[in-house]
């Protein structure tokens, strides 16, 4: 069936090398750090085109008047991190969005069933409307994780169409399934890779990216 979700997987050298880096098994967990700053921040950059929200206006330049457009601030802006590896991507999408809110999520996967677990969940009971929602999470693999988060956000009040997800490395049965139950969404991801193994990794993707990150 053909994929009603929007994934956009952007032709940047930045991203390519950070995705690289992390791919990498040699790469120690400072590094695979820094990838996922840098993916974070990038991936956050392509995915808030025509999503944040603007104003035009009209300033005085030291030479004269100029029509201009901000952001605009007062439209709200929230950042679900997926705990832990999403925590990863977080830092380098704050330095873009500095006045977002930060509500995290804990979600670890049973890792026979494969099901996602909540463990903590910092989400006010309800999104103002209107509300921007960015969800960082660098694997979607069965897509257990992120339909769960979904699905905790909607009944929240948020919007699938002003949801965007910033993740790292994308597989088939996860944007199937995120398909299927918001259809409306749209995901920026560095790759997307064909496989998932029958232990829910993403092959070749990046390997345990939580304990990547943390060293654990
Ligand atoms: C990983 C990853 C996603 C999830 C993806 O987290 O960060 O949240 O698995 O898998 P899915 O699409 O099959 O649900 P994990 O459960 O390993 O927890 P961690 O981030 O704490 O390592």
């Amino acid at each position: 069936m053909p994929l009603q979700l929007k994934v956009y997987v952007p032709p940047h050298p930045l991203i390519q090398h950070w995705l690289a880096v992390a791919r990498d098994a040699a790469t120690p967990s400072v590094l695979f750090r820094s990838a996922m700053t840098e993916l974070g921040r990038w991936l956050t950059y392509e995915a808030v085109r025509e999503w944040l929200p603007t104003y035009d206006a009209v300033v005085e330049s030291p030479l004269g008047q100029s029509p201009a457009t901000f952001v605009n601030a007062e439209v709200p802006i929230a950042v679900i991190p997926i705990l832990r590896a999403g925590l990863g991507l977080l830092e380098g999408a704050q330095t873009l969005l500095p006045l977002a809110s930060v509500y995290h999520l804990g979600l670890v996967r049973d890792e026979s069933t494969l099901q996602p677990l909540c463990y903590l969940n910092k989400l006010p009971e309800q999104f103002a409307p209107g509300t921007r929602v960015l969800i960082t999470d660098p694997m979607l693999a069965t897509g257990g994780s992120m339909v769960a988060a979904m699905s905790e956000l909607t009944q929240r009040g948020v919007d699938p169409s002003l949801t965007r997800i910033v993740s790292v490395v994308a597989a088939p049965p996860a944007l199937q399934k995120l398909n299927n139950a918001f259809p409306g969404l749209i995901v920026y991801t560095a790759a997307i890779d064909e496989v998932v193994n029958n232990q829910g990794f993403i092959v070749p993707g990046l390997g345990d990216a939580g304990d990547r990150t943390f060293g654990t």
